[in-house]
């Protein structure tokens, strides 16, 4: 193959602030060396929203990843890391485009994203079809864990069944028969509200009508009207990033804050409280992460990401932050080399974080196995208020690992 690489052309990518751009500035010179020295510097793929309304969560996991490696003196597994970072803007049109030039022309080593199900599931497939190393730092597809499971390919976050299952008995047992959900209609919103329904049915709640919008629609109006209408018990959604906030934001604004409690998926108030605002307060969700979660490794975390990078942490930087702290345990089981593949991803399978989270293990299709939370909004702050359900383990439907 030639040494000299045509250099990309001037776009997003290469435009993006700060210390990263610079790396995807540098790794894009021709006169680079192949990266296949035992001690050249692990080449790391970032494919995360950096803009649109999901820019805060891709900043947030981005910013988690680079904050564990910093702790581990700037290595992972003994080498160095350098960074080519991706904008995917949560459109899965661009997403097989993105994902093939990260591995095809830039020659990573792992690539670490996304955020948005669609995007992650185009990712996927080429990660299955080029046997490259996929970690998921946030996106919820079930299929990744499951019919589309590979050895090569983890999850350091949820999947969308997992977040939402236990809701479903919390609110029934709450006295909460008939409930409208409400979401974006794709991937994520179809699976989170399908899990919520599955067990909200289960223990003899009615689900009176489904709501949804196009992804990432936030014009919430009529929607909200028609709940105003049906006068349910409560409201069940999932929304998350900017339309999150938009979405409280609106509910309270009609003042059905007052008369239909909202519950949702913990996206819809994570890393969104300060923009939220009061139009959040007495908000109950299921996610696998709290504010007020006293384990130690939480305390430390939160105080190292508050210092790094002057905000408060939440369950994007947790993702990304123990998406390299579990690349960090299969490269060390090879001292660092990739090439010893087998032996990498059987330490990654087996490996136990001690997480700000809470204990963190993996199942037998690499997605997480972790306490969900039952929280609710108190002082700006997602409070615990009880575990929802301990060491939930998604049931990998259609999963067989090769
Ligand atoms: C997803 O698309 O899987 C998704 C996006 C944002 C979230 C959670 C899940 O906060």
């Amino acid at each position: 193959m030639s040494e000299f690489r045509r250099l990309p052309p001037i776009s997003r990518r290469a435009l993006l602030s700060g210390a990263a751009g610079v790396a995807t500035l540098a790794v894009a010179s021709p006169f680079r060396a192949p990266a296949i020295a035992q001690h050249a510097p692990l080449r790391v793929g970032l494919m995360l929203p950096y803009t649109g309304t999901f820019a805060k969560l891709g900043k947030f996991i981005d910013d988690g990843f680079r904050l564990r490696i910093e702790q581990n003196g700037g290595k992972l597994g003994g080498r160095e890391v350098e960074f080519v970072q991706v904008d995917d803007e949560s459109k899965p049109a661009a997403a097989t485009d993105n994902m093939n030039r990260l591995v095809g022309r830039d020659k990573v080593d792992v690539v670490v994203g996304t955020v948005h199900s669609g995007v992650a599931m185009a990712m996927v497939k080429v990660a299955r079809d080029t046997n490259t190393l996929l970690i998921i730092p946030n996106a919820g597809a079930n299929d990744a864990t499951g019919p589309a499971c590979a050895p090569n390919i983890f999850r350091t976050s949820f999947s969308n069944w997992q977040t939402t299952y236990p809701m479903g008995k919390v609110m029934a047992a709450a006295g909460i028969k008939n409930v409208v959900t409400i979401t974006w209609k794709y991937t994520a919103g179809a699976e989170m509200i399908g899990a919520f329904a599955e067990s909200f049915t289960a223990n003899g709640g009615k689900i009176v009508e489904d709501l949804t919008l196009p992804f990432p629609e936030v014009e919430f109006q009529a929607l909200i009207t028609r709940i105003a209408q049906l006068k349910p018990d409560a409201v069940f959604s999932f929304f998350a990033g900017g339309g999150a906030v938009k979405f409280v934001k609106d509910y309270a604004e009609a003042g059905l804050n007052k008369t239909i409690p909202l519950y949702g998926a913990g996206f819809l108030t994570d890393g969104t409280l300060e923009a939220q605002g009061a139009a959040a307060d007495g908000i109950k969700t299921t996610l696998h992460y709290a504010d007020n979660l006293l384990n130690p490794a939480n305390v430390a975390f939160l105080k190292a990401f508050k210092a790094k990078t002057g905000n408060d942490g939440d369950i994007y930087a947790v993702q990304g932050f123990d998406a390299a702290a579990l690349l960090n345990i299969g490269l060390t089981a090879v001292k660092g080399d990739t090439h010893a593949r087998d032996r990498m991803v059987a330490a990654m399978a087996a490996a136990k974080i001690d997480s700000p989270r809470g204990p963190l293990s993996f199942n037998k299709a690499h997605n997480p196995i972790q306490n969900i939370y039952l929280r609710e909004v108190k002082n700006g702050r997602n409070e615990m208020l009880s575990i929802a359900q301990a060491d939930v383990d998604d049931p990998a439907r259609g999963c067989k690992m090769t």
